[in-house]
């Protein structure tokens, strides 16, 4: 692979790099002027996802304003079970909609094997984009995990309670079984096609990982993840995969090592000294500045910046936020974070 250069990839495989190679998850995104005006252009959200000019446009927009390390290839998770035929829109201000996968007979019409062959716009401008970035930017692809991905199939929208997919999941632990092998398969399939048309690493998003509790977490967190790792393995030895299980405290160091990511974004709840004692020498750490820090900026921001560089530092280290961007963003913090990680020694 003609990526060993790039300051991120070298991160990721467990080098120190200094200065610490840096990206943010929902980078590209609302809090730009120049994304809110290029998605009203297209019409909507999905419209921009499945036109890859603008796929590729709105993915380096960020990179242009600040240089990160990374740039994170435009598109969602949910587009995933939109390729195994769920209808999926947005409604404005409110988020994703899908009509709800509920019963075996709803899980069996899902087409995992027809992913590739419908989101082929996300890999023509994932291919766009790699031919388009500097030298030393790296292409980041990414996937939703299972669970995750899971829980919008069922609820058919975001959720508090989350309570139909957990009634499935508990309920009918084979029938649930069977959702999330689909979502295993159309993801490796997914990953796959993205590192084929250029991507240098890929992210596995694992937003409600927090949600599962123990006696389900090995079944419904782990062992998807270790299954889509081996899958990407299998074709891509060498690809540096990052897992994101957001929220899962005591169990970060156990989704580590047995699910075999390379890295491990962790969230901004962490005690930096017991992530630098537990985490580090298991693999590489991303991370973890609260988005809400981001959004307040100055001296609180400055500071918290310092202590993450200072305490996460001196091992292999990416530096990332805890959670995605949030949209009232002032994008002069940006810009200010984007050279404090520049300065630090
Ligand atoms: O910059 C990037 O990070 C790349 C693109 C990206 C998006 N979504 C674009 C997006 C990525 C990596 C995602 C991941 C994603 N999508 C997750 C996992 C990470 C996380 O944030 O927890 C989840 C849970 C989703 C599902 C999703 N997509 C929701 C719940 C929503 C609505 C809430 C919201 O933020 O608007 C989306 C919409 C979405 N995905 C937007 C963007 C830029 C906003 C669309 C718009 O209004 O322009």
């Amino acid at each position: 692979m003609a990526n060993t250069g790039k300051p991120l990839i070298r991160a990721l495989q467990g080098e120190r790099v200094r200065p610490v190679p840096f990206w943010l998850m929902r980078q590209a995104g609302r809090y730009l002027p120049e994304y809110r005006a290029l998605r009203e252009k297209a019409g909507g959200f999905l419209d921009l996802c499945y036109a890859p000019e603008l796929a590729a446009e709105v993915t380096l927009q960020p990179i242009r304003r600040y240089g990160m390390d990374g740039a994170i290839l435009f598109a969602d998770i949910l587009l995933v079970p939109q390729g195994m035929g769920q209808k999926l829109w947005f409604e404005v201000g409110e988020g994703p909609r899908l009509t709800p996968v509920r019963n075996r007979q709803d899980v069996e019409a899902l087409r995992p094997e027809d992913v590739v062959g419908k989101l082929a716009p996300i890999y023509e401008a994932a291919s766009r984009v790699a031919k388009s970035l500097p030298e030393q930017t790296a292409l980041i692809g990414f996937a939703g995990a299972p669970w995750t991905v899971a829980t919008y199939m069922v609820e058919g929208s975001s959720s508090r309670e989350y309570a139909k997919v957990k009634e499935w999941a508990f309920g009918d632990p084979a029938g649930f079984g069977l959702v999330i092998d689909r979502l295993v398969e159309a993801t490796i399939a997914h990953l796959n096609a993205q590192i084929a048309a250029g991507v240098n690493a890929v992210q596995i998003f694992d937003t409600w990982a927090g949600i599962v509790p123990e006696d389900a977490f090995d079944r419904l967190v782990i062992a998807p993840t270790q299954r889509i790792v081996a899958g990407i393995r299998k074709v891509h030895p060498d690809i540096p995969i990052i897992g994101f299980p957001r929220g899962i405290g005591a169990n970060y160091p156990r989704y580590f090592r047995e699910t075999g990511i390379n890295a491990l974004n962790i969230d901004s709840s962490m005690d930096l000294d017991v992530v630098a004692k537990e985490l580090q020498p298991i693999g590489v750490v991303q991370g973890n500045l609260d988005p809400n820090v981001l959004l307040a900026g100055g001296v609180a921001m400055d500071q918290a910046v310092t202590a993450i560089l200072d305490k996460l530092g001196k091992g292999p280290f990416v530096f990332n936020l805890g959670h995605g961007v949030l949209p009232p963003t002032p994008v002069e913090h940006v810009a200010r974070l984007a050279e404090l990680i520049r300065a630090h020694g």
